[in-house]
């Protein structure tokens, strides 16, 4: 049996090489490293693939929220709604930025923002609500909108976990990113769209957030040197939007297979006393970044890492500390399922390279940790 991991990067490499090496090579050739041909002719692939107006690439995911918020230019101080169960990156942009994370409670079964609960949040400060679709599916959009519309918010999406997650109520559509003023993703190298190295995007349908966002991530520029706003450079490398082109025929395969993966879970796990397989939002699909399971306890949850890992299987706790609770963005606020999540979760490995001998083996020593320990 091959040696299992979390996302099998080499794997997928050897598989795609042929289409993946003449794309950078193409690129050496023509030495257009920074804002190359590949740049553009991806960012209008996105937008097409993705039904968005505009796509801006940046340097990473982190970034593209940063330059977000930059081109809205929000009043210091400003509250912006965002979960606690979730990856730092937002939390830190607001913060670096002066402006005010409000911390927002998640649904204990999909993991994502509770929508139902973000009225309460909402003062005269607030200006944006920026929800992420964790996990690989979809916050509840179509009434996360409606509040954002009513209380005339700022809506910016972190769809770094869910690219290609599609809505799909009767009365909203849209893919993940797409749908709030702006959007972002990271093509970091473990995403379901990943590149070697660093990367990211911007999405909007609005023309003026459009040409600011891309002015913001080359120095502020829109001739050069020219600098109208204080600006980045956050820009995406040539050599990486070559391979994101290679990889983005793709795509659809990646989803379908981990599909597949997270099914082959579901059947071999849902019987298990003291672990919950993760529930699927009615709202969108699923494009399994992570497949996470909730264990019964912190000490069954850690037992069976440790398990895990005596047997050669890798997983992953995403994430152990709510951001309240992190020391760089403290703050005394209760959020009782955040915290507890944070606790009990377990992400296991999952990408289209991963195997069916893996996969039963992974099952297989599941089963025996829940045996063993009843
Ligand atoms: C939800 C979320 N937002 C933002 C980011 C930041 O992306 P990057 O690592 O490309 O800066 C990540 C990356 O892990 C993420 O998972």
């Amino acid at each position: 049996m091959r040696k299992i991991q979390m996302v099998d990067l080499q794997g997928q490499y050897v598989r795609l090489s042929t289409q993946i090496d003449p794309a950078m090579k193409q690129v050496l050739h023509n030495a257009d490293f920074i804002q190359g041909g590949a740049v553009r002719t991806l960012e209008a692939a996105l937008a097409e693939r993705y039904q968005v107006k505009h796509v801006i690439g940046c340097a990473n995911g982190t970034d593209a929220l940063q330059l977000a918020f930059m081109a809205l230019d929000l009043p210091p101080g400003s509250e912006v709604i965002t979960p606690a169960f979730s990856y730092a990156a937002l939390t830190e942009v607001l913060l670096l930025l002066g402006l005010k994370p409000v911390f927002a409670e998640v649904d204990a079964a999909t993991f994502l923002m509770d929508v139902a609960a973000l009225e309460g949040l909402i003062t005269e400060k607030t200006r944006a609500i920026a929800p992420v679709h964790l996990y690989g599916q979809m916050v509840s959009m179509e009434p996360l909108l409606a509040l954002a519309k009513k209380h005339n918010l700022y809506v910016v999406e972190d769809a770094a976990q869910a690219i290609g997650s599609q809505y799909c109520t009767p009365g909203e559509h849209g893919f993940a990113g797409t749908m709030g003023h702006i959007g972002t993703t990271s093509f970091f190298p473990s995403k379901n769209l990943g590149c070697y190295g660093d990367g990211g995007a911007m999405f909007t349908n609005d023309d003026a957030l459009a040409k600011k966002l891309r002015q913001l991530a080359n120095h502020g520029q829109s001739v050069k040197y020219q600098h109208d706003v204080v600006g980045l450079n956050s820009r995406l490398d040539t050599l990486q939007a070559a391979v994101l082109l290679a990889k983005l025929p793709h795509l659809s395969d990646f989803e379908k297979a981990r599909r597949a993966v997270a099914a082959r879970y579901d059947a071999g796990l849902q019987d298990l006393q003291g672990l919950s397989v993760p529930q699927r939002t009615i709202d969108s699909s699923h494009v399994f970044h992570q497949y996470t399971l909730q264990c019964a306890s912190r000490a069954m949850r850690d037992a069976l890492k440790t398990y895990l890992q005596e047997q050669g299987i890798p997983s992953m706790i995403y994430y152990p500390i709510p951001l309240h609770w992190q020391t760089a963005y403290k703050q005394v606020v209760n959020l009782p399922v955040s915290e507890d999540l944070c606790n009990r979760v377990l992400s296991l490995p999952i990408c289209p390279e991963l195997d069916l001998e893996q996969q039963e083996y992974i099952i297989n020593n599941i089963r025996n940790f829940i045996q063993k320990s009843q």
